[in-house]
């Protein structure tokens, strides 16, 4: 897309934002529009819908931010439209969601902002995204969806349960990227899970899942779910595992169930050919919140390139906490406070290629903690979505 388009589609976007207090109100015109005019299309979506979560209005907004940088954005359409596959949408579907894009941005804007230059460039772009998510999904062999049986279900923290599956398919996925997920009981409602393994020749898969209090799928997944349900998988989407250049030194931070698509990736290091020093920082309010620490430090054992050091803000369990949350003997000592500002203070991460997982929040004041310290925001790397 030429300057002008891109200038006039961020602009526009950022103006009508500014004028009409953001995203909510945005989205919540887009829905109505949507599906005033395509009824047929409010049964792809949940029945609650979070206007909090959205992520559909979330996704332009990112990409609209963006179109100036065509490599990080064409890759994520693609994704995202050959993940759209599992709701067995079609063409016509999209040609009504450009369409209602269009109209909302238009009423949002009056007659003053939307001229007929910003009208062209919303066209343009809008057919970009739409002709991006489309074609790749036309080109995609694989399956829209996957079936995982799950074989085990271990409850690790009353709030924490590690899930294995085995999938209908093999699936050709990366170490750090996540799926889509579907579980009984909670139809339409697809959340976001990364893989804690890498892919191997069984087909299995597994998954850290942590409650969200208050959440639909979080503590059905926690509280419910029994050996030999049924879950559908989407196709793999995210790029945490492509690194800039495989010789640099790398920091690997994690909070909570964030070690899930860390691990996943550290465990194939090992087959690699090259093995840049690698420094794993994983943290969590509690002691027990590491609840992986015997398996990190059984790599970190035989890996002599990787550090791990745990992390936790308070440093005894709570009183009404039973399980054990010993360190393993021989490993770093846990160190105390809040993740961000203990990884920022220990060393100079200049020069290193960072990835961050967790909370949003977490992924937040990280972020903004090794930036104040120096380092170039281009070298962290997270969840574009968050
Ligand atoms: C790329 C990506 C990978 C993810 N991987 C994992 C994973 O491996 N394991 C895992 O357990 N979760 C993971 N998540 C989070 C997961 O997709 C769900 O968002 C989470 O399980 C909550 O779903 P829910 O249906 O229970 O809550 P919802 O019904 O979606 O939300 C309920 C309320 O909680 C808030 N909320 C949602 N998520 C969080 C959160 N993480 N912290 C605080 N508040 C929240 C929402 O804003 C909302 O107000 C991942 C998310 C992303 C974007
Ligand atoms: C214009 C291009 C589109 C973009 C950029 C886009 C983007 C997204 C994103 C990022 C998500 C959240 C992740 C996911 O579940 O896949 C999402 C969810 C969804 N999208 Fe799209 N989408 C587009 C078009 C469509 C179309 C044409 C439909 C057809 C009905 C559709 C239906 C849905 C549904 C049902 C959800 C789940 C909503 C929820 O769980 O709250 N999307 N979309």
């Amino acid at each position: 897309m030429d300057p002008l388009t891109t200038s006039l589609v961020k602009s526009s976007f950022k103006s009508i934002g500014a004028t009409h207090g953001g995203e909510n109100t945005f989205a919540r015109s887009f829905y109505t529009f949507l599906f005033a005019a395509h009824p047929e299309i409010r049964q792809y979506f949940p029945a609650a819908m979070d206007l909090q979560r959205d992520r559909l209005m979330r996704a332009v907004g990112y990409v609209v931010e963006r179109l100036d940088t065509p490599d990080t954005v064409l890759p994520l359409l693609a994704q995202l439209g050959r993940d759209h596959r599992k709701y067995d949408i079609t063409d016509d579907h999209y040609e009504a969601v450009g369409e209602a894009l269009i109209t909302v941005l238009a009423g949002l804007a009056g007659p003053e902002l939307w001229t007929d230059e910003t009208a062209h460039a919303w066209h343009n772009a809008v057919a970009l995204i739409v002709t991006t998510m489309t074609e790749a999904a036309r080109g995609e062999p694989g399956p829209p969806t996957w079936v995982g049986t799950v074989l085990d279900h271990r409850r690790v923290l009353d709030d924490l349960a590690i899930v294995r599956l085995e999938l209908d398919q093999p699936m050709p996925y990366a170490p750090g990227q996540y799926v889509s997920v579907q579980v009984p009981g909670r139809p339409r409602m697809w959340r976001y899970l990364s893989f804690a393994t890498p892919p191997g020749p069984d087909r299995m898969v597994e998954f850290h899942v942590r409650r969200v209090s208050g959440g639909w799928v979080s503590p059905a997944i926690i509280g419910e779910t029994r050996v030999g349900d049924t879950w559908l998988l989407g196709s793999p989407l995210g790029g945490l595992g492509v690194w800039q250049n495989p010789e640099r030194s790398r920091l690997m931070i994690a909070e909570g169930t964030g070690i899930a698509p860390l691990r996943a990736q550290l465990m194939t290091m090992p087959r690699l050919f090259e093995h840049p020093r690698t420094h794993l920082f994983i943290g969590g309010t509690y002691p027990y919140d590491l609840y992986d620490l015997d398996l990190l430090w059984a790599l970190s054992r035989t890996s002599p390139w990787l550090t791990v050091v745990p992390v936790s803000e308070n440093n005894q369990s709570p009183w009404w906490f039973r399980g054990t949350s010993d360190i393993p003997a021989g490993m770093h000592d846990r160190l105390p406070g809040q993740l961000g500002r203990v990884v920022a203070e220990y060393a100079d991460w200049t020069d290193h290629d960072i990835q961050v997982v967790g909370s949003p929040s977490v992924v937040r004041t990280t972020k903004y903690r090794l930036m104040a310290a120096g380092v170039d925001s281009d070298d962290i790397h997270h969840d574009p979505l968050y």
